[in-house]
């Protein structure tokens, strides 16, 4: 006989090695797969804590946050979830513990997930939550909440001078709001501003970044009439307010009236130069004395500019 039968062997080996080899690596998930799973499985021959969790929240003033603790193989063990701040048990499993409503737990079993929600967060809920495992000995995970504090601006002045006639835009800007409000309502001295003749109002909102919103209000050609305090007012916020006034056309020494301290000013400086040397003479000879009467007089200026402003404000 020839070498050929080892070589046939030799051959058939090395092919059932190859399919072999094929087959563990291409169906491995299936069979070897699941054995290497029960074995890390089996590292855990208790609850433990699911790392991807999120262990970061945040949530807007007034929403509602929700606080994941993902805890694998928990079988029966209670779940707790504890305020580190005053380390007050707020909830143990179903139950709440605290005499507080906003806090609940609950228990998605889909996702090993008991989640502790804080309904209508506040400022003062931001914190550290630890949620605890009742093992022997216990085990922990922290949850940071933050609470995001929306602002709200109408940009300008807050008080707005323009001439009858002029186009007025209000811009409102809300800014660090996780949530879009679902409206910005505009009031005119408390009574809302509908715009139901587009060639009058027109109100508009718009999502500028992820977490700013801007809310215009257009008046077009406003009379005297529109005159007054317009404040913007979100679905989900506190509002903004301005004070517009509208200054007639017909009547320029309206606006000259409103910036009447100013304009007194220049005009008063002469006088008040040709009063210094005056008031000079008037008192005793050595110069420090000189120095109060100056002093008086700056006093006198803003005063003077004050009770413009005032009558400005009473006459509208
Ligand atoms: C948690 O998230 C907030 C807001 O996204 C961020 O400002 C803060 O740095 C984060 N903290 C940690 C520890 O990652
Ligand atoms: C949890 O289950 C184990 C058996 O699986 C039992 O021995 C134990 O008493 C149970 N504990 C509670 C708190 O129900
Ligand atoms: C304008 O109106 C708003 C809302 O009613 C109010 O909060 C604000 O104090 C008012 N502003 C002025 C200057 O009257």
């Amino acid at each position: 006989m020839c070498g050929c039968a080892w070589r046939v062997h030799a051959f058939t080996a090395a092919l059932v090695l190859a399919a072999h080899l094929i087959k563990v690596l291409s169906c491995g998930e299936a069979g070897g797969g699941s054995r290497v799973a029960k074995r890390y499985v089996g590292l855990y021959t208790g609850p433990y804590f699911d790392p991807a969790a999120p262990n970061n929240i945040t949530a807007q003033l007034g929403t509602h946050a929700y606080l994941p603790c993902k805890v694998r193989q928990l079988s029966n063990k209670s779940v707790s979830w504890i305020r580190r701040r005053d380390a007050h048990i707020l909830t143990v499993d179903r139950f709440t513990f605290i005499a507080d409503e906003r806090f609940q737990a609950f228990l998605v079993e889909a996702t090993d997930t008991w989640t502790l929600q804080v309904k209508y967060v506040q400022a003062r809920d931001a914190g550290v939550y630890e949620c605890q495992v009742g093992t022997e000995p216990k085990m922990s995970h922290f949850v940071q909440l933050n609470v995001v504090v929306p602002k709200i601006e109408i940009i300008g002045e807050s008080d707005m001078y323009v001439k009858a006639g002029t186009t007025v835009s209000l811009k409102c800007v809300i800014t660090q709001a996780l949530e879009e409000p679902a409206y910005i309502f505009w009031y005119h001295n408390d009574e809302r501003v509908l715009n139901y003749d587009k060639s009058l109002v027109e109100i508009r909102m718009e999502r500028v970044a992820p977490d700013t919103t801007v809310g215009n209000l257009i008046i077009y050609g406003p009379r005297r009439e529109d005159s007054g305090n317009y404040s913007c007012s979100p679905s989900n916020l506190d509002s903004a307010s301005v004070v517009l006034h509208v200054l007639s056309g017909e009547q320029p020494a309206a606006m000259q009236h409103g910036n009447g301290a100013a304009l007194l000013l220049p005009a008063l400086l002469p006088l008040l130069g040709a009063l210094l040397p005056l008031l000079g003479a008037l008192l005793p000879p050595p110069p420090a004395r000189r120095l109060p009467a100056l002093l008086a007089l700056a006093l006198l200026i803003p005063i003077l500019c004050h009770d413009g402003a005032d009558e400005e404000g009473q006459r509208q």
